[in-house]
């Protein structure tokens, strides 16, 4: 079985067929799935759609896309979702240098506030980091007490920065990309990440995976992702099916 640690069940890509698929999973292979948040409006459904289905757990928090549309009063509404039960994580945060849908500057703050709320409610931390790679290092650096865990979503990076966010006491989780032919970067660090800190995601309904590319993506093709790793690493797919859901039950805490 495997966890896909990174869907967005709740976009609009999904009103048709959203409870049969969710519905669908186990029989597919896929244990749960972890559903961030990237506004308010969308923790919000992250946060029903874990309390409508025993298989969904939800992440609270603000992308980097929707950084300006913050104000004093949303940290107090993310904040107001942790204590519950199937809330495992403050996510997706982060820097997106890459569309700027905010300005920079709102983007490092929003940012270094949800790690701080992330710490505060001792949950741990999505984050997405495009074009960005050295400030995201830095601020989580900074933001690291010890207190600190979380995961870069999605990891686009190089082997050298993914073994340093590793020392931080960070996991990398590889998406879609790393089947994709041209994709030299994601391979290298499927190889080279230690087998204990990966996790592995879809990102759906972005970034879909060889051979779907071009489709909407769902998170039954984390088998391709697996499997892609499985292969570079020259290991069993079922051991990368095994140590990634172990890996993602520790950093979300899930039994
Ligand atoms: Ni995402």
């Amino acid at each position: 079985m495997l966890i896909d640690s990174h869907a967005h069940l709740d976009d609009e890509r999904f009103d048709k067929d959203r409870d049969t698929l969710i519905k669908s999973l186990k029989e597919n292979g896929i244990d749960l799935v972890i559903n961030p948040g990237s506004d308010v409006l969308s923790s919000i459904k992250s946060v029903s759609l874990s309390e409508q289905y025993e298989n969904i757990y939800a992440a609270v928090g603000v992308h980097p896309h929707s950084a300006k549309e913050m104000d004093e009063s949303t940290i107090e509404v993310l904040k107001s979702f942790t204590g519950r039960e199937k809330v495992v994580a403050i996510g997706e945060i982060g820097l997106d240098y890459y569309y700027d849908n905010s300005p920079r500057d709102i983007q490092r703050q929003r940012f270094k506030e949800q790690l701080d709320l992330a710490k505060e409610v001792d949950l741990p931390a999505i984050i997405h980091s495009r074009d960005a790679a050295q400030e995201t290092f830095d601020i989580l650096k900074e933001a690291q007490d010890g207190s600190l865990k979380g995961v870069l979503h999605c990891y686009s990076g190089s082997v050298e920065m993914a073994l340093e966010y590793i020392r931080l006491g960070f996991y990398i989780s590889l998406g879609g990309p790393v089947t994709f032919k041209n994709a030299k970067m994601p391979k290298e660090v499927a190889k080279a990440v230690p087998l204990d800190r990966l996790l592995v995601e879809t990102d759906s309904p972005y970034l879909t995976p060889e051979p779907n590319r071009g489709k909407r993506n769902e998170p039954i093709y984390v088998r391709y992702v697996a499997g892609t790793i499985a292969e570079i690493r020259e290991i069993p797919f079922e051991e990368v099916a095994t140590k990634t859901s172990e890996n993602a039950k520790r950093l979300f805490r899930i039994k």
